[in-house]
């Protein structure tokens, strides 16, 4: 007997586990609100479509990213900033949904870090083979907010490192609905992403789609 159909809700486990100081994962955290993330994911992506921006070496980048919010991250041949309109559509990028932030203040405060205001979301949309390199997130005006960042659809390889580029790295496995949150001693720790592997998500398809929220202003 599946007692699942009793009280109406998925299976979802939750689980907190320790990246040591200021980080964690929190296992399954945006599972229940999956299908309201993913319609209002539709919605930003709408008004403001996924791009594959520039580095300002001139590459690429594999990922495709879009932001809501007040700010939005955006990297060209003159470099990274966060900037109030989408150089694409040449409007304010679209508000953040309210389950986006809900989620973000939601897990900010389980992991111990609680009146998170954050005031961007960057989407990042992985197809197979896109990875993203090893880098810290310090284009923020100030470091004393966490990061928070949502895993949805295929599973990835993050990397969690140190506050130096050549500090050890740890393999950790993210799968739709988990979320990860580093702040505090832990803000400025290197990370990425290794290239994702082909697969099929029920919700997603054939992508990952990553929501990293950050006090950016
Ligand atoms: C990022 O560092 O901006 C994204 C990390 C991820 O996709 O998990
Ligand atoms: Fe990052």
């Amino acid at each position: 007997m599946n007692l699942d159909l009793f009280d109406g809700l998925p299976d979802v486990e939750m689980r907190e586990e320790p990246l040591g100081p200021g980080a964690m994962v929190l296992r399954g955290s945006a599972r229940l609100e999956e299908t309201a993330l993913v319609s209002a994911i539709e919605d930003v992506a709408r008004a403001a479509p996924f791009r594959h921006m520039i580095t300002p070496g001139g590459f690429r980048m594999s990922v495709a990213m879009t932001n809501c919010g007040p700010l939005g991250w955006v990297s060209d041949k003159t470099g990274y900033r966060y900037a109030a309109i989408d150089p694409v559509s040449g409007l304010p990028w679209p508000m953040m949904p309210e389950s986006f932030l809900k989620l973000a203040v939601g897990a900010a405060a389980n992991a111990g870090f609680p009146g998170y205001t954050p005031d961007a979301c960057l989407i990042n949309r992985y197809e197979p083979g896109a990875k993203l390199s090893l880098h810290q997130d310090r284009d923020e005006q100030d470091y004393g907010k966490p990061i928070v960042s949502v895993s949805l659809g295929l599973p990835a390889v993050f990397l969690f490192g140190g506050l130096k580029r050549s500090d050890k790295l740890v393999r950790v496995q993210l799968v739709h609905g988990d979320v990860v949150v580093w702040g505090g001693p832990a803000r400025l720790r290197y990370h990425g992403v290794q290239p994702l592997k082909e697969g099929h998500h029920p919700l997603i398809g054939g992508y990952r789609i990553n929501l990293t929220f950050r006090k950016a202003g």
